[in-house]
């Protein structure tokens, strides 16, 4: 007989947005007239830049004719796109990566699970708590954890809390750990990570062989200087870390999906005698085996990102979604709410106002001012009395949405 994936079984609640998704859809049912903005899920609002538009409709045209038709591309991506994110991605800041190893995706939310593909059963596993839900999910699907315990955590990972005790820095972890997921700018608590604190733990993984999954989804938001974009920017970093990088959200491909990831040739990890084996090779068969490419419109429209135009245009884009963040921030703040983030990042995390626990928060928020956030234990039990705003939405949307919380407040 067929049997199941147990490890499913041990999957806590629905994944956070979808159940954030029904509640609202409930209300909008009960409520019709209600006009819902929604600061909740981190969905960019704005249309795709004319550069990267331009680009894609070009490529439409291509395909129209048989002389330059395109079939299956590249797993891996053309080397147009590769090449376009070696050299404005990592060299213009200094950091050597090699086209051959960027593998170009339809997501970091699919590679940050996917790549648990290539790494072994028995490694132990470190989050920061709160953190992207992905990342536990995944780990809990691939049988690397125990059972859900009580506090909503599971057996088997270490948790590295991130409050505002510590300024958002987890700790190295305190028990051995094989590989550890960091996210700067972080998602959902806005927080990023100095050269220092990137250098601490670029250190501490090479001193115990571990290995460091970097997620770099929003570093185009960074606005202080100082801050890295790229854990490769820290010396040592390539023999340690893979990053995950994306298009969603500065160029707007929500919808169109398109990301990558960076594996070093020279990152490894051991083999079960004992031997370091190198990632990429292991990284190639598995995207080359398991995925047929992003489509050639999109990658078209991907590396128009990159023509100078199309990086005026993304500025463009990113400049207009920080400044709603730091609407959010100042107004939220001007009520005497403590907020944290906004500054480096597209999501604003702020302290609940009267004690309230997170989903208190959300389901009063939705029914008295019709507004979607996310609640702060959906990411993680130290994420309980916090609320993620995100700054992705139409500047009218986010005016009104400040109004209505200063109205509901009182
Ligand atoms: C979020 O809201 O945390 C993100 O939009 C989720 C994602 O990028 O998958």
């Amino acid at each position: 007989m067929a049997r199941i994936n147990d490890n499913y079984l041990k999957l806590k609640a629905g994944y956070l947005f979808p159940e954030i998704g029904r509640r609202v859809s409930r209300f909008v049912q009960e409520h019709p007239d209600a006009k819902v903005i929604r600061l909740g899920i981190g969905d960019v609002t704005e249309p795709l830049p004319p550069a990267i538009i331009a680009a894609m409709h070009a490529a439409v045209d291509e395909m129209a004719s048989r002389e330059t038709f395109r079939g299956y591309g590249p797993e891996q991506g053309y080397d147009f796109l590769r090449e376009a994110i070696a050299e404005h991605a990592f060299a213009a800041r200094g950091v050597e990566i090699a086209a051959d190893e960027i593998f170009v995706s339809d997501g970091s939310k699919c590679d940050t699970g996917n790549i648990l593909d290539i790494l072994g059963p028995e490694n132990r596993v470190a989050i920061t708590d709160p953190v992207y839900p992905v990342y536990v999910d995944t780990n809990v699907m691939a049988g690397r954890t125990g059972q859900a315990t009580e506090g909503g955590r599971y057996e088997g990972i270490e948790y590295l809390p991130i409050t505002a005790e510590n300024g958002f820095q987890p700790d190295l972890p305190s028990t051995r750990v094989d590989l550890v997921y960091l996210c700067f700018p972080n998602n959902p608590t806005g927080a990023v990570a100095s050269r220092e604190v990137l250098k601490t733990w670029v250190d501490w993984a090479k001193a115990n062989q571990a290995l460091i999954l970097f997620d770099a989804a929003y570093e185009a938001f960074i606005t202080d200087p100082s801050i890295p974009h790229s854990i490769f920017e820290i010396e040592g970093a390539r023999d340690c870390a893979i990053e995950f990088r994306s298009f969603s959200k500065d160029a707007g491909f929500t919808g169109t999906r398109c990301a990558y990831t960076v594996v070093p040739k020279t990152v490894t990890a051991l083999t079960a005698s004992g031997e370091a084996q190198a990632l990429h090779p292991l990284w190639n068969r598995r995207h080359t085996t398991k995925f047929n490419g992003v489509s050639y419109i999109v990658q078209r429209g991907a590396a128009a990102a990159f023509s100078p135009e199309g990086r005026t245009q993304v500025r463009g884009l990113v400049d207009f979604y920080m400044e709603n963040a730091r609407l959010i921030r100042e107004g939220l703040s001007a009520m005497g709410i403590e907020v944290h983030g906004g500054v480096n990042a597209p999501y604003v995390w702020l302290k609940t106002p009267n004690d309230l626990s997170s989903w208190d928060f959300f389901d009063r928020l939705l029914s008295e001012a019709h507004l979607v956030g996310t609640p702060g234990s959906g990411f993680g039990a130290a994420g309980e009395g916090y609320f993620r705003l995100s700054a992705f939405n139409s500047r009218a949307n986010v005016e009104e949405a400040i109004a209505r919380i200063k109205n509901w407040l009182g």
